[in-house]
This record gives C-alpha cells, structure tokens and sequence, in this order.
C-alpha cells in the first residue's frame, strides 16, 4: 500500500487576467506535486478588471475535467492560507531577472512568518518570459484583438 502523503501546491496571485505562461506553470507543477491549489487574492484596495468571480470561472473553465486543479480564493495572509489548504509549498512564476528582488522579499518573508511551508520557483516556456497580466490588460484596454 503506497501511504506517502500527496504533495499539494499553492499557486498565489491576482490572477487579471490568468494568462498563459501562468497555465505554463500550473502544467508544471502537476509535474511535480499530485496537486495544486490556484489561490486568488481578494484584494479590496485594487481595481481589477475582472472580478473575483470572473477569476474563479475563467481558471476552472481552463482546467475543467482535471481534478488536480482547484481554484479558490484567499483573504488575508498567504501562509495561513497555505496552511489552512493543507498544502507546505507556495509555488511562484519566475520570469525574469525582474522578478527576482521582489519575489525574493515575499518568500523570505513568507518564511519568517511560517518556516513549514516552503516556497518554490518555477520558470515557464522562454515564450512567455515577458508576457504579464499588466501588459494584457493594458493592451485589452487599449483595444487591441
Ligand atoms: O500575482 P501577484 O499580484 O504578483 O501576487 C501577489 C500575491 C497575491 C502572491 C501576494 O501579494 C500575497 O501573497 N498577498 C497576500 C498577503 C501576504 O501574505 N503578504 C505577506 C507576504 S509578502
């Protein structure tokens, strides 16, 4: 009988919009844990595009069928999230050299504040290095098709 506990994943963001160098990430951690959480933060001090709601169904839509997947949303502190979710890694996108400083800030951070859960980077496909979810709104807004 096979007891390893299954490794879950929490994948933190704003997520407006999800793109694809997101869903890059998200099919590699489903190469590396059993399963992964796409957590969605419920920020009331930021104007996003689409709504929470909107958020939730647009991710589910894109993995639906795939049980590993789950999409939820988080107020408060990542960590506590991740604790409460069951998962002991927080999984990041890195992009860029750009990323690095404050990605670095958030996980040293995040370890200060609970050394259990550890986070992991992960880059996606080179396509999608400078591809961001500010740009894809601003060029949405912008009207381009
Ligand atoms: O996609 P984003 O906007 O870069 O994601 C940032 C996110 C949601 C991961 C980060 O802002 C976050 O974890 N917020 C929750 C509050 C928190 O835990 N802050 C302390 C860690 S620095």
């Amino acid at each position: 009988m096979n007891d390893r506990r299954r490794s879950l994943a929490v994948f933190p963001g704003s997520f407006d919009p999800i793109t694809n160098g997101h869903l890059d990430i998200i099919a590699r951690c489903l190469t590396v844990f059993d399963a992964v959480t796409v957590a969605i933060l419920v920020n009331p001090e930021k104007q996003p595009l689409f709504t929470v709601e909107e958020r939730v169904e647009i991710i589910r839509e894109s993995h639906q069928g795939d049980p590993r997947v789950k999409v939820d949303t988080f107020t408060g502190l990542l960590v506590d999230y991740a604790e409460r979710a069951g998962a002991t890694v927080i999984v990041r996108g890195l992009r860029a050299i750009s990323d690095f400083e404050y990605e670095f800030q958030m996980a040293l951070m995040n370890r200060h504040l609970n050394s259990r859960i550890e986070t992991v980077f992960m880059m996606p496909a080179k396509r999608y290095s400078y591809l961001s979810s500010r740009l894809v709104k601003e060029v949405f807004q912008l009207g381009a098709t």
